[in-house]
C-alpha cells in the first residue's frame, strides 16, 4: 500500500483543520482508500509563527514552489488564499499531473473554467467542494444530485461571516464592528473581511453556483452584490417589528434560457425557514423542475465543517486515482449564457 502524499498550501484556520482530521481519522481514512494519506510538505508565509498544532518542522516551507515542484507529491491541497499567485501554482501542479483540492472561491469564481480545463487536459482532477458553503456538499449534490433535473432557482445564504453578523445584531442587539472583529477571531472572515461584508464573497460563492446549477458560465460581473455595512441595528429592529429578518440573500433563477443573479440584504418573514438560519450556519434552498424543493444546511465556515469538505475531496480524489478515471468530472461549461441584464 504505496502512500498518497500530499502537499498543502497554508496552515492557517483551514489548513490545520485538515491537519487534525487527515491525522486523527487516518485509520478509517487509510481504509476507505486503501492507502495511508500523508501530509508531506507544508508551505507558509512565516515558518516561526506559533501555531496551535504541532508539525514536523521539517515540513514546513515558506516557498510554495518547493511544494509544487517536489516529484513525491501527489495531490495539492491548496487552502493559502489570494488569486493570481495561486492560480500559477495550481496551473503548475496540474502541468506535473498532480490532482488539486482548493478553498478558494475567489480563484475558482474567476478562474475556474481556465483551471478546470486544464485539469481536463491533464487528465488531473480538481475539486472545491469548500469554496462554497464549508462544510455543506452542495458542489457534489449541484453537479451528481441533479444532474437529471432543470435547476430553476438557488437561493443561498452562502457567507457565515455576514450571517454571524447579522443573527448577533438581531438577537443581541449587538454592534457591528464588534460581531465582524468576533468573526474574525473565530477564524470565519476573509483576510480582507471587506469582501464579506460587501457581498463578493457570497457573490463569488453564487457565480459557482450559478454556473454548476444551471450548466452555464456564469462569471462574477454577471452578479449584481450590495453587501450588509449599511445594514444598522435600527434597520434590524425594524424589520422585526414588522415580522421579518434581515438576511443576505444569494438569488439565481432561471426563466426559460435566461438567468439573473443578484446578491442583497434581502427581508425574510420570520416564518420563512431561512430566517432561522443564524450564526455561521449556512443554507442552500435549491428548486429543480422534477425534483421540486429541497434545502440544504450546515456550518458555512470554520477551520473542521470546513477542513471535513477538503478532506472529502481528497477522500474521492485518492479513490479515482485508484480507478484510474481522474479528470472525467472536470467538464465545464456548458453554454454561452443568456442574462436578463443583457436586454436592459
Ligand atoms: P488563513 O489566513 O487562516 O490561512 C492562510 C494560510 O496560508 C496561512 O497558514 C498562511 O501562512 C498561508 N499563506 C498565505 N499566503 C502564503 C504564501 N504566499 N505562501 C505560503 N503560505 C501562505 O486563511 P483560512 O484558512 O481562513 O482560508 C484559507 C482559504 O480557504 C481561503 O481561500 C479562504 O477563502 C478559504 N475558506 C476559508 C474558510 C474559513 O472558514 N476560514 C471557509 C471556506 C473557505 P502563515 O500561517 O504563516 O501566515
Ligand atoms: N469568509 C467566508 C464566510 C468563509 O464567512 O462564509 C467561508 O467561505
Amino acid at each position: 500500500m504505496k502512500p498518497v502524499k500530499v502537499g498543502l498550501l497554508g496552515l492557517g484556520t483551514v489548513g490545520t483543520g485538515v491537519v487534525r482530521i487527515v491525522e486523527g481519522n487516518q485509520e478509517d481514512l487509510s481504509s476507505q482508500v486503501g492507502s495511508p494519506i500523508l501530509i508531506e510538505r507544508i508551505a507558509v508565509n512565516n515558518s516561526n509563527k506559533p501555531r496551535d498544532i504541532e508539525v514536523d518542522p521539517a515540513k514546513i516551507t515558506t516557498d510554495p514552489w518547493e511544494v509544487i515542484r517536489d516529484p513525491e507529491i501527489d495531490v495539492i491541497v491548496e487552502v493559502m488564499g489570494g488569486i493570481d499567485g495561486t492560480k500559477e501554482y495550481i496551473l503548475e501542479a496540474l502541468d506535473r499531473g498532480k490532482h488539486v483540492v482548493t478553498a478558494n472561491k475567489d480563484l475558482m469564481a474567476l478562474h475556474g473554467s481556465e483551471i478546470l480545463a486544464k485539469a481536463q487536459e491533464k487528465q488531473c482532477d480538481v475539486f472545491y467542494e469548500a469554496s462554497v458553503a464549508g462544510g455543506i456538499p452542495i458542489i457534489r449534490t449541484l453537479i451528481e444530485g441533479f444532474s437529471s433535473d432543470k435547476i430553476m432557482k438557488i437561493i443561498g445564504i452562502v457567507n457565515g461571516t455576514t450571517n454571524y453578523i447579522l443573527t448577533k445584531m438581531s438577537q443581541e442587539g449587538a454592534s457591528y464592528n464588534d460581531v465582524l472583529k468576533e468573526a474574525q477571531d473565530l477564524g470565519y472572515a476573509e483576510a480582507d473581511p471587506t469582501s464579506d461584508v460587501e457581498g463578493l464573497d457570497a457573490a463569488r460563492k453564487m457565480a459557482i453556483l450559478g454556473t454548476l446549477g444551471f450548466r452555464t458560465n456564469v462569471e462574477l460581473h454577471d452578479v449584481s452584490v450590495s453587501g450588509i455595512s449599511e445594514v444598522s441595528k435600527a434597520d434590524i429592529a425594524f424589520a422585526k417589528r414588522l415580522g421579518y429578518e434581515i438576511k443576505l440573500l444569494g438569488i439565481a433563477e432561471r426563466q426559460d434560457e435566461e438567468f439573473s443573479i443578484s446578491v442583497q440584504p434581502t427581508l425574510i418573514r420570520t416564518s420563512h425557514p431561512l430566517a432561522s438560519v443564524n450564526g455561521v450556519f449556512n443554507a442552500v434552498y435549491v428548486y429543480g423542475e422534477a425534483v421540486g424543493e429541497t434545502m440544504f444546511y450546515g456550518a458555512g465556515a470554520g477551520a473542521m465543517p470546513t477542513a471535513t469538505s477538503i478532506v472529502a475531496d481528497l477522500v474521492a480524489i485518492i479513490k479515482n486515482l485508484k480507478l484510474g478515471v481522474n479528470g472525467l468530472k472536470q467538464k465545464v461549461p456548458y453554454k454561452q449564457k443568456k442574462l436578463k441584464s443583457d436586454e436592459d
